[in-house]
């Protein structure tokens, strides 16, 4: 079937499948690889992108459902790299293998455009369906805080890019309160309590 969708500004007309996965538009025709394949069952949350401003997981979004839809992936999000959770992102070193990173900077910037200050809660229940395999989650959240202050709504986080992001850096990857962290963000008990939760609405 033909499905035209409207993806970072540009109007494309293509002939796919209707069950063909939008991510696999995104990355096999479209040529935009920033978003990534993680389990395709939306369970993890790297195929993230918008839908009409809304976080959505690309991998069981079928063609079909998308047409004329506007669409926003991680090459969208700024023409230079320079969004304010970008700055944020490299400013306190967030990612590590970077392979979660594209989703959840979507999850993070859908976020951002509701609320433009959240609290810890917020950002928590905003990406809980967001997975790290290198528990990058307080740096996330961290970051997520620091872009809503470059944006001015609000108070600098402290030591953002100085002593203290690295004092953050050796926290987080210090054993248990690393697990905390994580435990915090997935309720407790983890990454099995964060993927039970994903089908919520805030994860949608
Ligand atoms: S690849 Fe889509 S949620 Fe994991
Ligand atoms: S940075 Fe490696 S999976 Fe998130």
């Amino acid at each position: 079937m033909n499905v035209t969708i409207h993806v970072n500004g540009t109007r494309h007309t293509i002939d796919v499948p209707p069950e063909m996965p939008l991510l696999w538009v995104l990355r096999d025709i479209l040529d935009l690889k920033g978003t990534k394949f993680g389990c395709g069952i939306a369970q993890c949350g790297a195929c993230t992108v918008h839908v009409n401003g809304n976080p959505t997981r690309s991998c069981i979004t079928r063609a079909s459902v998308v047409d004329g839809a506007e669409i926003r992936t991680i090459e969208g999000l700024s023409p230079d790299g320079t969004h304010a959770l970008q700055r944020a992102w490299m400013e306190l070193d967030v990612p590590q293998c970077g392979y979660c990173q594209a989703g959840q900077l979507m999850s993070a910037a859908a976020l951002l455009e509701d609320n433009p200050a959240p609290t810890d809660e917020d950002i928590d229940r905003a990406m809980n369906g967001n997975l790290c395999r290198c528990t990058t989650y307080l740096r996330i959240r961290r970051a997520i805080h620091h872009a809503a202050a470059i944006r001015g709504r609000q108070s600098p986080v402290d030591g953002a890019g100085g002593p203290d992001a690295i004092e953050g850096r050796e926290h987080i990857g210090g054993g248990a309160d690393d697990t905390g962290g994580r435990g915090h963000i997935y309720g407790g008990a983890g990454d099995t309590g964060g993927r039970e939760r994903i089908d919520s609405p805030a994860a949608r």
